[in-house]
């Protein structure tokens, strides 16, 4: 637990920033799962400081992100293609070719093959190294919502009403909301070796509870997170204040 999310960040960013040094000084490759949203912003807003102040190079680092609004262009303000290059990519010197976001723009037909491809990818790269994650107030990981099994893989999903509800007012109104969104399956997410989940606000205070403590469920997808050998919940007070 800590005091805010700027000391919980600045901890995930170390623990990323100290694998990517390990793996290039092997002359590997960091894979990194990423998300978007308001949560992880404090360790990208950390990782491009340590890119800018303390030499740290991305060069070798691998991303796959988790999800993305369907159908969605990438120029698109809501878009998480231009969120990560506004927010982490643009600033750093990862290459672009070894970047990966699911695509919004595709046809409705092609959507299939392109997740299996992604999966494909993930897997070629040598499978996900470290995944960041923040969580949905209905307990969705990725856009995993609620009837999400532990065996989903990438695919194209409905959103809840309650995280279309939560994305309003980023539309400028619910009708924007797009309903459809492409996600990492649960069983993509828990293959990863190391899973970071942080979350902060009292408005996450619930939905961190009933994660940790309760019955593992498809009805809270990110309770199947109790079953991954190397998961750490960061959070801070707030967020954390149901817990005892
Ligand atoms: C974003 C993602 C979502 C968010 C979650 C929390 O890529 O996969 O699961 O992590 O909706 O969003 P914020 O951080 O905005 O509260």
């Amino acid at each position: 637990m800590f005091k805010n999310a700027s000391e919980a960040s600045q901890v995930v960013a170390t623990e990323i920033a100290t694998l990517v040094r390990e793996r290039a000084s092997a002359g590997k490759p960091c894979v990194l799962g990423l998300a978007t949203g308001s949560t992880p912003m404090g360790v990208y807003r950390e990782l491009i400081r340590m890119h800018r102040d303390e030499n740290l190079s991305l060069r070798n680092v691998v991303t796959f992100n988790l999800d993305e609004y369907f159908p969605m262009a990438p120029d698109a303000a809501q878009s998480y293609v231009r969120f990560m290059n506004e927010n982490l990519f643009d600033h750093v010197d990862v290459l672009s070719e070894n970047v990966h976001i699911p695509d919004g723009t595709i046809a409705e037909e092609s959507v299939g093959k392109f997740c299996d491809d992604y999966e494909s990818k993930i897997a070629a790269a040598g499978g996900i190294d470290l995944q960041l994650l923040g969580i949905g107030r209905t307990g969705h990981i990725g856009f995993n919502e609620p009837r999400s099994d532990a065996d989903t893989v990438t695919r194209m999903v409905v959103l809840n009403s309650v995280t279309r509800n939560d994305a309003a007012e980023n539309f400028d109104g619910l009708e924007n909301v797009p309903h459809h969104a492409v996600t990492m399956g649960v069983q993509t997410i828990l293959n990863a070796q190391r899973i970071r989940l942080m979350a902060y606000g009292e408005h996450k205070s619930a939905i961190v509870e009933r994660t940790v403590c309760g019955d593992i469920t498809e009805s809270i997808p990110a309770t199947f997170l109790q079953q991954h050998g190397d998961v750490r919940f960061l959070m801070d007070d707030a967020a954390a204040s149901k817990l005892n």
